[in-house]
């Protein structure tokens, strides 16, 4: 099976956000992955609902939103509203995150929970049946453009096994410092979904960066 490919926006030039929309329409990416950040939760403030909505008017491509704020709990239905197919909130983030997970799914979007770099796969197995998808972050949590975690390979590999067990149909994406380089080794551990954000908007040609992603066998 072909990964799902999810560049991250992130790492797009903001003065032009509609011709890179409209390069990711074009491209073979599956998603367009969107990070939320609070200046609390994460030492950076990315944008939130305006930048969001522009996105949403020019996207052919579900949006995959990553929450990287305190109490996400507070803003679910807005960003429903705002055009999140995917919400995803970090465990970190949720003292109630069974709760939460009820009401992103009841908002009518598809439910996600990320794991920072420190968090033990383990910590979801009372709840991974109910998600849509777990995603482990591979850098921590704040900016684009960091070194991919080594050990990111062995949650993959606990996390899998995890789903196996429960029989859970949680997709496991993986989020920062992905590249042609470990994307592969990735996959073969049983991730499924994998956001890029530099290594895709750096390079000198988008399209062929997304399309060599999307070709990476397990
Ligand atoms: C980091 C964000 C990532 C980031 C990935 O906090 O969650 O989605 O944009 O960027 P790269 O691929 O450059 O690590
Ligand atoms: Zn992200």
């Amino acid at each position: 099976m072909k990964p799902i490919i999810a560049p991250s926006v992130l790492a797009s030039d903001f003065a032009n956000l509609q011709s890179e929309v409209e390069m990711l329409n074009k491209s073979q990416a599956d998603w367009l992955h969107v990070d939320v950040m609070d200046g609390r939760f994460v030492p950076n403030i990315s944008f939130g609902f305006p930048v969001m909505e522009a996105i949403k008017r020019y996207a052919q491509k579900p949006l995959d939103v990553h929450l990287m704020i305190v109490e996400p709990e507070q803003y679910i239905e807005r960003f429903r509203t705002a055009g999140a197919d995917t919400i995803t909130v970090h465990s970190e983030a949720c003292t109630h995150l069974h709760r939460t997970v009820q009401q992103i799914q009841a908002s009518g979007a598809k439910a996600g929970v990320a794991l920072n770099p420190h968090t033990p796969v383990h910590l979801l197995e009372d709840i991974i049946a109910e998600l849509d998808l777990v995603l482990i972050m591979s850098v921590n949590p704040g900016f684009g453009g960091q070194k991919f975690i080594e050990n990111t390979y062995r949650k993959v590999e606990a996390l899998k096994d995890l789903i196996i067990q429960r029989n859970s149909q949680a997709l496991i994406e993986i989020d920062g410092g992905v590249n042609q380089d470990n994307a592969r080794l990735l996959l073969e551990k049983g991730a499924d979904a994998l956001v890029a954000g530099s290594f895709v908007f750096s390079a000198a040609d988008p399209l062929q960066t997304i399309a060599a992603l999307k070709s990476s066998a397990k």
